[in-house]
Formats: structure tokens, C-alpha cells, sequence
């Protein structure tokens, strides 16, 4: 079937190389080609109007050389995991030119979305985005740039909360009833205040049910965390997290969950004293990790060395976005709609494309309140 509209063939796209600094080399092509169309199977062409960046975009270019190219397959390669925007062009049934789209790209793509246009493969990586976002938005001035920021950091905050054995109801249905159906359960998600975290604490109150959401943040992030439904914030930069947790069980009961979205060793080795234990026990699931040597055998030393010779007492898991059914994606579009769920974009980080190597800074700094948000196009241009 021949193209609804000319393909583009040259565009704008971030290119960014792999080094220690990867902030320093990262640029706009004004000129780049754009992905040719794959020659069989379901594509989509879509034309960008928002990405957000993960801090996978700048560790993955961090790793010396041949690592990012073995991973990403070329060099230069265009990051920006998470989109928003409108087909172009389509072979999948489920869509049609002009139809807003969002979804994620994955982490080993050499073409992410920080580009004028993406051509993304097979349906698995979204769709459509949920009716009635259209009427709520222009009710609530709730922005599409949400969708567009969402993709990796929410699927990271969900699928550990799944794999937590909450009691949660996994029959989804869109456009169904899907009220939180979990036993409840005591959660601490260890960085609540970044990409995945935010998402965390909202997922674990509003959608998971949990009766209590414990969180840790900066002071200056604890009125955010809170209002996005944590019942108590650990200061983590004027309190020692394993003394404050210690504490709060001693007056509430152990946790059922901690999902560690900063990467602290410390904190695991230290979960029996705040997770419940036997076989209803409490599991410890990692989400974060910073990229050292150190962390290289600090993990395989949590996950291998047996209990009885000294090792962790409590379940650990390492957690790794691999894929995302359908239902999930699903189900994240509802919860947006129904505004249990939000993207938290500060003003302070909207970057537009040209300014990437300034949205990189801030990315690396590790300080960032919510998602950063990039805005590529406008729509209706
Ligand atoms: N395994 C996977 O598949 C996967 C997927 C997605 C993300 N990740 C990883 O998960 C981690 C979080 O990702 P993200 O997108 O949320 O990153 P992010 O948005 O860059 O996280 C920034 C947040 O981290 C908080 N933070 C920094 N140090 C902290 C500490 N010691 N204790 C508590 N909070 C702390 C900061 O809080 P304050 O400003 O309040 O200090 C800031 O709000 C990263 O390591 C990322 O690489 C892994």
C-alpha cells in the first residue's frame, strides 16, 4: 500500500557518542536520514511531538567503548526512550494517520525519540492514546507532554509492584472497572521523588491500594511525595534511611515491600530489620543502581551468597524493563485519564530539542524533581 503522505527523508535528530562525559557529546543533526521503513512487518511512522530522557540514556553512553556499541548497535545513536506523538505513516490495523500515539522505544535502539520522526516495529511498543484523555485535558490543561515522558519510568514503577506480591488483581480490562483489588500491604520505595519513583508512590497508593506508602526524598521533595500519596517521607539527606524505617516498624509493623529505585546496598543487607519475614515474607526488589565497579560486586554478592553463609535474609530481585504487554499500557492510559496517575513536570525541567545538552546536565545531576520533558514539534505544525 502506497504512503498516505510524502515520507520525509531528512530531519532533525539528537545524535549522541559515547564517552565518560556523554553531556559534553551530545548535538542536534539538523540533517540526519530518517529511519528508512522496514520492508516487511507492522511499522509506524510517527512524527514527534514530546520524548523525556531516562538516566539509562546517559549510563548506557557512560560505559567505555565497545560496551555502548555491542549494546546500542551504533555510534552515534539517538537517545529518548519514552514518546508522544502522531502517526504519519502505518501499515499496523489498529491505526490511521493522524492519530495521537504514545508508548517507549527500547533501551538497545539505535533511533530513539528525540528526533522529528520514529519508526517503531511490530505493536509492542503502545498505541493509541486512551479515549477521553482529549475531553479531560482540555477540561484539567493536563498535557499531552505526559504521555510523552511517562513510557520507561512508569513501566518501572509498575512491574516491581506486580512482581510484590501485593494481591493485586491482574484481569485488566480497558474501558473496564479496575479499581485497585490488592490485600493492601506496607511499601517503602526508596527515591520517590524522580522519574520512576513518583510513579511508584501514586501506582502504590491510588492504584495498589497499599495502607501505607512510605517514602524517602529530599526535605525539599517531601510536600511533592506526599501529595502524590505517600503517607510519611524520610528526609534521606538529615535522617539515616535503615534507623528511620526501624523506627516506623517498630510503631507500624514491617513492610510487605521496598523497591529501591536509588540502588543501596546498605539498605538491603539491612531489610530484615523492616521487612516481614517466612513464607509470606517481605521481597526487596532493585530498581536503581549507579554504574561502578563497586556495584559489579556489590550485586552479585546480594543476589548469590546464601543466607546460611552469612548473606541477605530476605528476597532480593534486580529489576530490568524487558517488555510491556498490551494490558499494561492499557491500564497506565486509564489510571492517566482517571487521574489517579500524573507525569510531575516541573517548568524548570521542559527543555525544547535545541537545548538537549542542557536537559542532559540536569538529567545527570540526579536531582531531578519528576520527569524531564522534551518538546520536539508542536502539534498541528
Ligand atoms: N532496571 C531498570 O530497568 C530501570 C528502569 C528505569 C530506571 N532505572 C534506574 O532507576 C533509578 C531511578 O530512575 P529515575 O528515572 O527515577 O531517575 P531520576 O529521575 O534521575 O532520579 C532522580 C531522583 O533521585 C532522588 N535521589 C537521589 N539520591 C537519592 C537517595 N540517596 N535517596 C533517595 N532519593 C534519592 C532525587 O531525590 P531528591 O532530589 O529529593 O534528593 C531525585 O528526585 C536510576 O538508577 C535508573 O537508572 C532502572
Amino acid at each position: 500500500m502506497p504512503p498516505s503522505r510524502p515520507l520525509p527523508t531528512v530531519h532533525r535528530s539528537v545524535e549522541l557518542i559515547p564517552s565518560s562525559d556523554p553531556t559534553s557529546n551530545v548535538r542536534v543533526n539538523q540533517t540526519a536520514a530518517v529511519p528508512p521503513i522496514p520492508r516487511s512487518g507492522t511499522y509506524t511512522l510517527i512524527r514527534i511531538l514530546n520524548t523525556s530522557l531516562n538516566p539509562v540514556d546517559y549510563k548506557l553512553a557512560s560505559l567505555p567503548q565497545p560496551l555502548p556499541r555491542l549494546l546500542v548497535g551504533a555510534s552515534p545513536h539517538t537517545p529518548g526512550l519514552d514518546f508522544v506523538g502522531r502517526v504519519w505513516d502505518t501499515n499496523d490495523s489498529r491505526l490511521k494517520g493522524g492519530d495521537i500515539v504514545w508508548g517507549y522505544v527500547s533501551g538497545s535502539s539505535r533511533d530513539g525519540a528525540a528526533a522529528d520522526f520514529l519508526v517503531v516495529k511490530g505493536q509492542g511498543w503502545g498505541g493509541k492514546i486512551p479515549d477521553g484523555w482529549l475531553e479531560m485535558s482540555s477540561r484539567t490543561g493536563r498535557s499531552l507532554a505526559e504521555f510523552g515522558a511517562c513510557g520507561v519510568a512508569v513501566y518501572s514503577a509498575l512491574q516491581p509492584l506486580l512482581s510484590g506480591d501485593l494481591g493485586f488483581s491482574r484481569t485488566w480490562k480497558a474501558g473496564g472497572s479496575n479499581r485497585a483489588s490488592g490485600k493492601g500491604g506496607k511499601v517503602f520505595i526508596n527515591g520517590g521523588s524522580g522519574g520512576v519513583g513518583t510513579f511508584a508512590v501514586q501506582l502504590a497508593k491510588h492504584c495498589f491500594g497499599c495502607d501505607a506508602v512510605v517514602a524517602s526524598c529530599s526535605g525539599a521533595n517531601a510536600d511533592l511525595v506526599k501529595s502524590l500519596g505517600a503517607d510519611e517521607v524520610i528526609d534521606y539527606r538529615s535522617v539515616n534511611v535503615v534507623d528511620a524505617l526501624k523506627q516506623y516498624v517498630a510503631k507500624n509493623g514491617e513492610l510487605d515491600l521496598v523497591v529501591d529505585n536509588v540502588g543501596s546496598v546498605d539498605l538491603y543487607w539491612n531489610s530484615h530489620h523492616f521487612l516481614k519475614s517466612g513464607s509470606a515474607g517481605g521481597k526487596f526488589i532493585m530498581v536503581g543502581a549507579t554504574i561502578s565497579l563497586q556495584t559489579m560486586i556489590d550485586i552479585p554478592k546480594m543476589l548469590l551468597w546464601p543466607t546460611v553463609l552469612g548473606g541477605g535474609k530476605r528476597p532480593v530481585s534486580l529489576f530490568a524493563l524487558i517488555a510491556v504487554p498490551p494490558e499494561q499500557h492499557d491500564i497506565v492510559g486509564q489510571w492517566m485519564v482517571e487521574g489517579r496517575l500524573r507525569t510531575v513536570i516541573e517548568d524548570e525541567n521542559r527543555f525544547e530539542l535545541t537545548d538537549i545538552q542542557k536537559a542532559f546536565r540536569k538529567l545527570q545531576g540526579g536531582r531531578t524533581r519528576g520527569k524531564i520533558s522534551i518538546q520536539v514539534n508542536e502539534d498541528g505544525r
